[in-house]
């Protein structure tokens, strides 16, 4: 007999064959029909038990939640909604699962509720669903690169160099907090830690990226990064995937036209390749909208939203027009944003990226350009003295989930904008030798993965696109 997954029975012929399937009871009708899940689809087949057939006290076991184990002979279905199902001929429980406790009952539960619990929030319709296109969208994204000619890179996630992540780093660290070895200055000594220096979760491998695309050409990270910020919003985490292609040779204009067909492959990928899901997280989101307030309604479907992506140009507008179109701006006159721009300098917060996009443009945008002071160092300057060749992607819904720049090439160039904010050469000598060793213009970008993954699934909060969350106060599982 051949065992098959939920998914395989439901796209089999019906030839009377006899099945074994093992899965998960989601619900159990008149002692007769299971509604059983394995997570290989969003779909249940039904098995049908002729009570008859059965012990009471077994059929007494087929509860939510209980893992079992069915033979059974794979026919047409008479109900609606599914075209075979099973006839079974024998039923093991594998695993009990008690009906007063397991806390996934057939209902509606509130996303909070389940994120208390985590563990078995993938068994619902709409986080096997979230984590299904998660998983889809990881594979769109590496497959993207392999066909670009892209190698993968591997940045290392403990790092010595904190010169990007000041002030919001983790430390990783062996030695015993209770008993720390101090300096003559009475400084924690480090020289006495695990590595001999100071080291921490890295933030972003874009700089390990940058000499590997000065030597590979083309190549990309994907990898977990940590931030020690404290921002305690729907977008944030402390511990989020981070996808930063790097290459050689390109420019700014070439980075953002890499970003957007990367950025349209992946949505194309699940559009075309994951349409159950994301029809059943449409349906969600059209059901959630349907309780709210007309004006707070999305004017599209999930669906809409992402072939609008797809289809259609990204916005390319400087950081100096965005400043104009903000400044002229119904919110800005009426004082209802809850910073005020009124000169060109001020860093955009989310309010106004998400006016930008959402109000103004209603398409996705790439700010480019932006003052060097309010943007990281390695960024290349461009010949106004005071603008960086730095790009950010703004999506509707979502804000920033892009940030790239083409890299500051020059040697010295580099060296004064380390000086000007005391980043000491010694501790970014490997970084510096790429400017003093055949060094050439290069660009990359940062894509925040589960933002991605919240565009894809219309989910509103970051907690519930990645399995189990890292955030201020909580790191549960
Ligand atoms: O804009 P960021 O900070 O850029 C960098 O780290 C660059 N080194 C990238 C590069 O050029 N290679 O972060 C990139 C993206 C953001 O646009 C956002 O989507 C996401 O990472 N991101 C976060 N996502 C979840 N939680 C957080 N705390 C995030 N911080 C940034
Ligand atoms: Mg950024």
């Amino acid at each position: 007999m051949q065992q098959f997954t939920v998914l395989e029975l439901l796209s089999q012929e019906i030839n009377h064959t006899e099945v074994e399937v093992k899965g998960w009871v989601r619900t159990f009708r008149a002692n007769r029909f299971i509604a059983l899940n394995d997570g290989s689809t969003l779909k249940n087949i039904q098995c049908v038990v002729d009570f008859e057939n059965f012990d009471e006290a077994l059929l007494k076991r087929i509860t939510t939640g209980a893992a079992i184990h069915i033979t059974g002979e794979l026919v047409e279905s008479q109900g609606k909604g599914q075209t075979v199902e099973v006839q079974v001929k024998t039923l093991n429980i594998l695993g009990d699962s008690d009906p007063e406790t397991y806390p996934i009952q057939p209902k509606k539960h509130s996303f909070e509720f389940l994120r208390e619990h985590a563990h078995l929030r993938t068994r619902t319709n709409t986080f096997s669903a979230v984590m299904r296109l998660r998983s889809a969208l990881s594979f769109a994204i590496h497959k993207y690169f392999n066909e670009h000619g892209f190698y993968y890179m591997h940045a290392p996630i403990i790092t010595g160099s904190d010169a990007e992540g000041a002030g919001e780093m983790f430390k990783v660290t062996s030695l015993d907090h209770n008993n720390l070895p101090k300096t003559e200055e009475g400084k924690t000594d480090y020289s006495k830690d695990f590595f001999g220096k100071e080291t921490n979760l890295t933030v972003s491998g874009q700089l390990e990226a940058e000499t590997y695309a000065m030597s590979l050409g083309k190549v990309y990270t994907f990898g977990p990064t940590f931030r020690a910020e404290n921002s305690n919003t729907s977008r944030h985490l402390a511990e989020f995937w981070m996808i930063e292609p790097e290459v050689a040779f390109m420019d700014l204009a070439g980075n953002m036209d890499l970003a957007e067909d990367f950025l349209k492959y992946v949505l194309k990928y699940v559009l075309d390749n994951n349409a159950e899901d994301l029809e059943f997280l449409d349906k969600r989101l059209q059901d959630e909208d349907k309780r709210k307030p007309q004006a707070e309604r999305n004017d599209m479907t999930l669906i809409e939203k992402l072939k609008f992506v797809t289809d259609n140009n990204f916005k390319r507008v400087s950081y100096t027009e965005a400043i104009d179109i903000l400044r002229n701006s119904k919110p800005n006159k009426k004082k209802k944003f809850q910073y005020i721009i009124d000169e060109w300098g001020a860093d955009l917060q989310s309010e106004h990226e998400r006016f930008l996009v959402e109000k103004h443009f209603k398409c996705p945008v790439i700010l480019f350009d932006y003052p060097a002071n309010i943007k990281a160092f390695y960024m290349r300057l461009n010949d106004d003295g005071k603008t960086v060749r730095a790009m950010d992607i703004l999506f509707p819904g979502i804000g920033e989930i892009v940030g790239g720049a083409q890299r500051e090439e020059r040697l010295e160039v580099l060296k004064e904008k380390m000086a000007a904010i005391d980043i000491p050469e010694e501790e970014l000598w490997w970084y510096l030798d790429l400017r003093k060793f055949g060094t050439a213009v290069h660009s990359g970008f940062g894509l925040g993965f589960e933002r991605l993954v919240m565009f894809a699934t219309g989910m509103g909060n970051i907690r519930d696109v990645i399995p189990y969350p890292r955030t201020p106060q909580n790191a549960e599982f």
